[in-house]
């Protein structure tokens, strides 16, 4: 029977057998390949979100994988495409979506927070969520472009233009992902992070990265720019230095575009914001223009995914890994692997 990774409370995290029913009307069900495990699945790991995920959870929004089975009325997809998943469900008639803004639904149903995600070894979900994905692509890259997706639309919200100076502050896997996405937008960027093997692999991917505890960033920023400041900083670090670091680079009229999450409400220096004229731009999500530029950033190499993913494990050491994870550590990206190769070599 297929196998399924589970939050149970917090902290604590099982696999079992969930078996597979047949797609239901506009439907698909997916042999998911590979799942990427995100900051948002550790924050429901901590027990954080509690609230909103109804245990015992299967989690995973990033992921790619093939289609096994396609409900009635579903055409355009056949068993064995290759395919990753928008994982967002809105209801097409609260005012966000009657204003064309669907992806920030105000019910929107997050799959693998809101609903059973991708963390198992079958997933049936809309067709309408599907992605599809060129056969030259590896499904253990793909499974990226979900967070690559974030990344393009927080350049694009914040309007990210040729020769601009951007400073991204927090090099996790979306921070440097919103890094190079800036880069091939044409801006100038400088990332701000806090870990040394971050940084190194940052750099490794040819970016200039800055270490706040170390080196002051608001002068580096100055020599940089010729005493102007940055033209847009990115908030992608969730903490309090990391918000402070992001205000004080900016010069006159810059942009902060918010991505993080922030677990609480935070001090911001407001007068910075008057005092250079400042603007504040909130970024959540993606649409489905987002998802396809990624695909493309990530097939054509923009953005080398293999080089964020640190580790791959079997599902059926999920749990072991958000236990590592939580530990914090040397990695980048971890991948699940849920094929059934890897349950094999597993056991
Ligand atoms: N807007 C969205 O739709 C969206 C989507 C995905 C993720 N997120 C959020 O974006 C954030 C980043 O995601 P991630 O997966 O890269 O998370 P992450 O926690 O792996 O990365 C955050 C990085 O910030 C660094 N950091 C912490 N404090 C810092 C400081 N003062 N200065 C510089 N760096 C600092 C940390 O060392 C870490 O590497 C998370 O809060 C996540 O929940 C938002
Ligand atoms: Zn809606």
């Amino acid at each position: 029977m297929p196998l399924a990774a589970r939050y149970l409370s917090a902290r604590t995290l099982d696999t079992a057998p969930a078996p597979s029913t047949p797609p239901g009307p506009g439907e698909v069900e997916l042999a998911p390949a590979y799942v990427g495990i995100c900051g948002t699945d550790l924050h429901i790991f901590h027990g954080d979100m509690d609230a909103r995920v109804a245990a015992p959870a299967v989690l995973g929004h990033e992921m790619a994988g093939r289609v096994v089975r396609v409900g009635p009325g579903v055409e355009g997809w056949a068993p064995g495409d290759a395919v990753t998943v928008m994982p967002l469900r809105w209801d097409d008639t609260c005012p966000a979506c009657r204003a064309g803004h669907q992806h920030i639904c105000q019910h929107l149903d997050f799959i693998g927070i809101d609903s059973p995600g991708a963390m198992q070894q079958r997933w049936t979900v809309p067709a309408t969520t599907l992605i599809r994905l060129p056969d030259t692509l590896p499904l253990d890259r793909a499974a990226l472009v979900e967070p690559t997706a974030v990344a393009v639309h927080d350049v694009g919200r914040a309007q990210v233009a040729a020769g601009e100076k951007v400073v991204v502050v927090g090099g996790g896997p979306v921070g440097v992902l919103i890094a190079l996405v800036a880069q091939a937008a044409g801006g100038d960027v400088r990332v701000v992070e806090l870990s040394a093997h971050r940084r190194l692999l940052a750099e490794e991917l040819g970016l200039v990265v800055w270490d706040p505890a170390t080196d002051h960033v608001a002068d580096l920023v100055g020599e940089w720019s010729g005493d102007a400041g940055a033209d847009v900083a990115f908030e992608v670090s969730g903490a309090q230095g990391g918000v402070d670091t992001a205000v004080d680079v900016l010069g006159v009229r810059g942009r902060l575009c918010l991505v993080a999450i922030h677990p609480k409400p935070r001090e911001i220096n407001l007068h910075r914001f008057f005092w250079r004229e400042l603007t504040l731009v909130g970024a959540r999500l993606y649409d489905r223009c987002d998802f396809e530029k990624a695909v493309a950033l990530v097939a054509e190499g923009t953005v080398p995914a293999d080089r964020l993913i640190s580790k791959v494990v079997p599902l059926t050491q999920a749990p072991a890994a958000f236990e590592a994870l939580e530990g914090g550590g040397d990695v980048m990206k971890i991948l699940v692997d849920c094929t059934d190769e890897a349950r094999e070599a597993a056991v």
